[in-house]
């Protein structure tokens, strides 16, 4: 431990750090919570200022004094620093632990899809809120974030959509070798991404792909807690194969008055009376005036920016009731110098 400290300019927050520890690990570990979504240097959700002192925030990228746009989540001090984030709060250290879970079932409901049902060791829970994910350990120092897709009543168990990245180390070529009766190691819940507490305000969902992921976990709480919350989920892919889970949403819209859904298809399709569209145009078609709504978006980020352009510029919606979490293809972090 060092003396030096991480200040929070216009406050009188300041908290120490590790040798090597980036600027979002040790506000963590202080009991403060910051923006961030992917953690390993792509997303920007975790961007703020540096006012004063040193950061290295890659291999060899060394920051000095004034600057307007840095990382947090790959930030590292080298002595004391003044930071201005976007908002600063305390609250309790997160709980994660890291796992080595037991690979009960994996189910291939898509050609590029595939769905993997993790055991947490026997008697081991861990708690979350619905829309967080889990790290998933390739090896020593890589890992891949991924929704975790269950309720959070089903603590003990992690259950992970991926999509086939063609190429990709995890989603194309690790996960064909992975076996029911396997370990995987994991580390959660992580992310900030979840439903606002107030029950009362209607909810928008947009989904592409296993971005439906987080948003399932959020839908099957709210059916379990009885809420009665009013939620339109829009999920969109390429085609039908994309909606890997259709006949399990449809059967939510059944049986829940206050579920509507609405499937999108970017390409047009035999069996599809609806013209081809993405799923924030299909939205925002159907909610012109977003004012008194809340937003939740999952998947692809650019569909993630264009909607949170598209309905805080011409629907009204406050640039606060937008949550989302972009599924950045964030492989390995930078490591430390
Ligand atoms: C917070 C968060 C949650 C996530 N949750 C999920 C989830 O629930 N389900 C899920 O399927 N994915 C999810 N992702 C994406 C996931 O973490 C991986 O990035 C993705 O599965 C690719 O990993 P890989 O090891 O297969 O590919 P890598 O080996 O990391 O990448 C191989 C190559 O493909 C490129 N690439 C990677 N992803 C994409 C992409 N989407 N589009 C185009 N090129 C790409 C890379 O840039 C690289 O060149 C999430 C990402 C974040 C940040
Ligand atoms: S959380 Fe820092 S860039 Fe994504």
């Amino acid at each position: 431990m060092t003396t030096d400290r991480i200040h929070v300019a216009g406050s009188d927050i300041a908290f120490p750090f590790e040798p090597g520890e980036t600027v979002l690990d040790a506000a963590e570990r202080a009991g403060f919570s910051m923006p961030y979504s992917c953690r390993k240097g792509v997303c920007s959700s975790c961007k703020g200022g540096l006012v004063a002192g040193d950061v290295i925030t890659g291999r060899a990228s060394r920051l000095s004094g004034r600057h307007e746009d840095v990382l947090y989540c790959i930030a590292r001090p080298q002595g004391t620093v003044e930071i201005a984030p976007k908002w600063i709060v305390s609250s309790k250290a997160p709980d994660r632990r890291r796992f080595t879970t037991h690979v009960h079932r994996i189910e291939r409901p898509a050609k590029d899809v595939t769905i993997l049902h993790l055991r947490l060791p026997i008697g081991r829970r861990m708690p979350f809120r619905a829309g967080q994910y889990a790290r998933v350990f390739l090896d020593e120092g890589s890992s891949r974030n991924y929704s975790l897709a269950n309720p959070p009543h089903d603590n003990d168990m992690a259950v992970l959509h991926v999509r086939r990245v063609p190429g990709g180390r995890f989603s194309d070529r690790l996960i064909g070798t992975i076996e029911t009766g396997g370990t995987l190691d994991i580390e959660l819940p992580y992310g900030l991404f979840s439903l606002s507490e107030d029950d009362g305000v209607p909810a928008v969902m947009l989904a592409t792909g296993t971005g439906f992921s987080p948003l399932c976990a959020m839908i099957e709480d709210l059916i379990r807690r009885r809420s009665g919350r009013p939620v339109h989920l829009f999920w969109g892919g390429r085609t039908l194969d994309d909606l890997y889970a259709l006949d399990r949403v449809r059967r939510w819209a059944q049986r829940h008055a206050w579920f509507r859904f609405t499937p999108v298809l970017s390409r047009p399709h035999p069996e599809w009376s609806d013209a081809a569209a993405h799923v924030q145009q299909a939205a925002i078609a159907r909610y012109p005036d977003l004012r008194g709504h809340e937003v939740y978006a999952c998947g692809n980020p650019d569909m993630v920016e264009d909607a949170r352009a598209l309905m805080t510029a011409s629907a009204g919606l406050a640039e606060d009731n937008f949550y989302a979490d972009p599924f950045v293809p964030a492989g390995d972090p930078v490591p430390p110098p």
